[in-house]
């Protein structure tokens, strides 16, 4: 093989597996319902034995109730993932609730391992992305209208009406995982040093210890 060919034929394997690795890894059964107790550590969790697998396993209702707004967010996220529904493991996909009270805001917060869409079930809801370059995009949103936020992006929703708020959204990924911006700074364990913060916000310290201290740290 000549060596252009098989820089060619690299770049072809590349490709391919850039091409499969855009979400979770496909199944290789009918289902893995999640056994969340096992010792065994593998990406992802291991299944519990079909003989033990009841229809209880592929539905859950905890999307059905509202969640407390009642913190300094004024937002609650309820997680339908592999953690709280078992059922999801090894398929690829996740959804969550998110409820707003009036002013509500989900802080800006990005998936590291999912693209998220949306639909807004209740209210108005100023939605909004950053890309990579900078550059913030934005609607603000009523009932049945959907957005889709990149994968990784940073990205909020925010209760712009006058009463409450309520999104669907859905993640290509049984975990997408979350960094919240504000609390990955400021509330992080052990402590990020003020003087990394401040220079970084070009700020005094005590600008970093009033924002460390509203986060509880
Ligand atoms: C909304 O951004 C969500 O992560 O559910
Ligand atoms: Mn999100």
């Amino acid at each position: 093989m000549t060596s252009s060919t098989s820089r060619f034929l690299s770049f072809v394997v590349m490709v391919a597996l850039a091409y499969h690795c855009h979400c979770d890894p496909d199944m290789l059964q009918d289902f893995c319902i999640a056994d969340l107790n096992a010792t065994t550590v593998i990406n992802g969790f291991p299944c519990k034995p079909v003989s033990q697998v009841t229809s209880n396993d592929f539905f859950f209702n905890g999307l059905s109730r509202e969640g407390s707004t009642a913190n300094i967010f004024g937002s609650n996220v309820t997680a339908a993932n592999v953690l709280s529904f078992p059922g999801l493991n090894t398929l690829g996909i996740s959804m969550n609730r998110v409820d707003f009270t009036p002013g509500g805001i989900n802080p800006p917060h990005s998936h590291p391992r999912a693209t998220e869409t949306g639909v807004i079930i209740k209210g108005e809801l100023l939605v909004g992305f950053i890309s990579t370059s900078n550059v913030f995009y934005s609607k603000v949103l009523k009932a049945g209208e959907m957005f889709v936020i990149p994968k990784g992006l940073v990205h909020f929703q925010q209760n712009v009406g006058s009463g409450k708020a309520q999104t669907i959204t859905a993640f290509n990924s049984q975990q997408p995982g979350v960094v919240v911006v504000s609390l990955a700074l400021f509330a992080a364990q052990p402590t990020i040093p003020n003087t990394v913060l401040a220079k970084t916000f070009q700020v005094d310290e005590r600008v970093v210890l009033d924002i460390k201290s509203r986060f509880g740290s």
